[in-house]
């Protein structure tokens, strides 16, 4: 049985939290009071100075209870059609100076949709970045094994986090394998499928069978399957009990019965891991429109 506060080591030595909080900054001071110490942010959501921010303030990092080696701060590099691909290495500067905690422990490729050659200027900005000492690991979102292998031709440096949607409704299988076979860890966003399947009989019916919510056993169905859920509520009682799914386990027959559960459902309506295309877009120095 693992807990909240566990780390586990990445294929670059580093270590990661196996549960990361989602993002939402208002909701950190009681995250990191439930035990959570790793923050999901991105420079497409505009709230990196928030989220910084909101950890910075705390108490218990203010006094020191919390130190900074204990936090995990992931962000994410704005995809190819979210704005013109240019200074990419000073805009991850800019992301960890808006965090303010010195520097950033995962940083990640957000998506990726555009072309091969736009996925090969971005994963070398976060090579520099790294080697800067900006961040401390670097990975990528959504990518699939295509995408991945692109990389071998142009750099020694590898993933070392994918961040995919996951969950028993739509389990990639042969991502899931193909990421075990080279070291990647995967972390699950929408672990919850954003509550479309909360009414699913068959998920309820393990609820019931462990005494647990739906969305504990979604949750506790990701930990179990080797994925780092990234999750958060802007609900209390949600953090609380989203908290705790630490304390019971799955069985061999429940997990069967929650793998059976494949439908290829996302909650992203279409699956990047193929994908190329890019959306125009215009920008015009502070917003971008798509075409
Ligand atoms: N890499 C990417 O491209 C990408 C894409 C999407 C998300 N993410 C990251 O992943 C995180 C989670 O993903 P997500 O927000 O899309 O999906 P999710 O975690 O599957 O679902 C979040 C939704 O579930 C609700 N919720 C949370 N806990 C609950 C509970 N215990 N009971 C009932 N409802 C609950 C929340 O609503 P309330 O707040 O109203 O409770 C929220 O609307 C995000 O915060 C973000 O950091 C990354």
């Amino acid at each position: 049985m693992v807990a909240i506060t566990d780390r586990r080591i990445l294929a670059d030595g580093k270590d990661t939290p196996i549960f990361v909080f989602g993002s939402r900054a208002e909701s950190i001071p009681q995250a990191l009071s439930l035990g959570w110490r790793g923050f999901d942010t991105a420079q497409e959501y505009g709230n990196e100075q928030a989220i910084g921010q909101a950890i910075r303030d705390t108490p218990a990092y203010k006094d020191g209870s919390i130190t900074r080696p204990e936090i995990y701060v992931t962000s994410k590099l704005a995809g190819q059609s979210f704005r013109p691909q240019e200074n990419l290495v000073e805009s991850i500067k800019e992301s960890v100076d808006k965090i303010g905690l010195e520097y950033i422990d995962l940083f990640i490729i957000h998506k990726p949709y555009g072309t091969p050659e736009g996925r090969k200027t971005q994963w070398l900005a976060l090579v520099e970045a790294k080697k800067q000492g900006l961040v401390k690991s670097i990975g990528v979102s959504s990518f699939g094994p295509k995408h991945l292998e692109e990389i071998r031709n142009y750099s020694d440096e590898f993933p070392v986090v994918n961040q995919v949607e996951i969950t028993c409704f739509n389990q990639e299988p042969a991502l899931q394998a193909y990421c075990k076979k080279n070291n990647i860890a995967i972390q699950t966003y929408s672990p919850l499928a954003r509550n479309e399947k909360s009414e699913d009989p068959t998920l309820n019916e393990v609820a019931k069978a462990v005494g647990r919510t739906w969305n504990q056993v979604m949750l506790r169905w990701s930990i179990q399957t080797g994925l780092y859920p990234v999750c958060a509520s802007r609900r209390s009682q949600s953090n609380i009990e989203n908290s705790q799914v630490f304390d019971f386990e799955l069985s061999e027959d429940q997990m069967e019965k929650l793998n059976s559960l494949e439908s290829g459902f996302r909650v992203c309506p279409e699956n990047p891991l193929d994908q190329d295309d890019q959306p125009p877009y215009h920008w015009d120095g502070v917003k971008v429109t798509l075409l």
